[in-house]
């Protein structure tokens, strides 16, 4: 793509402005940060199969449904994007526990829940994006009870469909976040939409025979194969580019 204005730069992403007003362009780098970007490193090719494989999900979610940003995908490492107002909520599901969860209340890794979970964290990188409850995230407005229940209903069938998405390739959808935003449509009504990215950046991916890792947590963890396994899980949801994974 040409020049165009940077508005914002992530940990994992970059945001340019759009080719039509309204619009984004999200850029999917291989940088990988963990911790709180204490960790750092770069996971060679991961912008271009989150790309593909969260062009992958949301396309998905919108043929059931869901209103996304996502508009098209515009290259190998680029897609277009209905700019947001960001909530500042990062939204987990859980399935089964693992990570925080297993950490914060003793638990051991890999016990099925009887029922999934939502969790909120306030999206703040100086604070580490504390765990909230749902009443902080409306006594202190960053959300209103109406955007909170869309944000809820939205959230479960996600995983709904998400479980099912997985398990059809052999994969355990164990955790994920995400992130949503207001949008203001085509009629002037301001809806939520879900945004950001879901990629093994953002869930837990376990194989379902051997229960080995296929996400983030080989790198946050330093458990090797990294790049392996973002290549399974596009190659998986078939995905994985042919040509190699050097898209500019
Ligand atoms: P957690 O167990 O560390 O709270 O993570 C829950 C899920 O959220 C897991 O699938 C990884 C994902 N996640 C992110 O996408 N971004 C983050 O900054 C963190 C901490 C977790």
């Amino acid at each position: 793509m040409t020049k165009r204005r940077k508005l914002y730069e992530g940990k994992a992403k970059i945001l340019y402005q759009g080719p039509q007003p309204g619009t984004l362009v999200q850029y999917f780098k291989d940088d990988a940060t963990a911790f709180n970007a204490q960790k750092k490193g770069n996971i060679a090719g991961k912008g271009v199969l989150n790309n593909l494989i969260s062009e992958k999900i949301f396309s998905g979610l919108e043929a059931i449904g869901i209103p996304t940003h996502f508009i098209k995908r515009a290259n190998m490492r680029e897609q277009l994007i209905k700019k947001v107002e960001i909530i500042p909520l990062e939204v987990i599901i859980r399935n089964v526990v693992a990570g925080s969860m297993a950490k914060r209340l003793g638990l051991e890794e890999g016990m099925e829940l009887d029922r999934s979970i939502i969790e909120f964290s306030y999206k703040d990188d100086s604070l580490g994006d504390p765990l909230v409850a749902a009443e902080h995230a409306l006594a202190l407005g960053w959300v209103t009870d109406d955007e909170l229940d869309q944000i809820t209903a939205m959230t479960f069938r996600i995983n709904d469909f998400m479980c099912g998405l997985f398990a059809g390739i052999g994969i355990r959808l164990v955790d994920f976040k995400l992130e949503f935003g207001r949008y203001v449509d085509e009629n002037g009504d301001e809806v939520i939409i879900l945004a950001d990215e879901i990629s093994p950046d953002t869930c837990r991916l376990w194989d379902l025979k051997t229960m080995k890792k296929l996400d983030k947590d080989r790198f946050r963890r330093d458990l090797g194969g990294v790049e392996e396994a973002y290549q399974e899980v596009a190659r998986r949801l078939g995905v994985l580019p042919k040509g190699g994974l050097e898209g500019e």
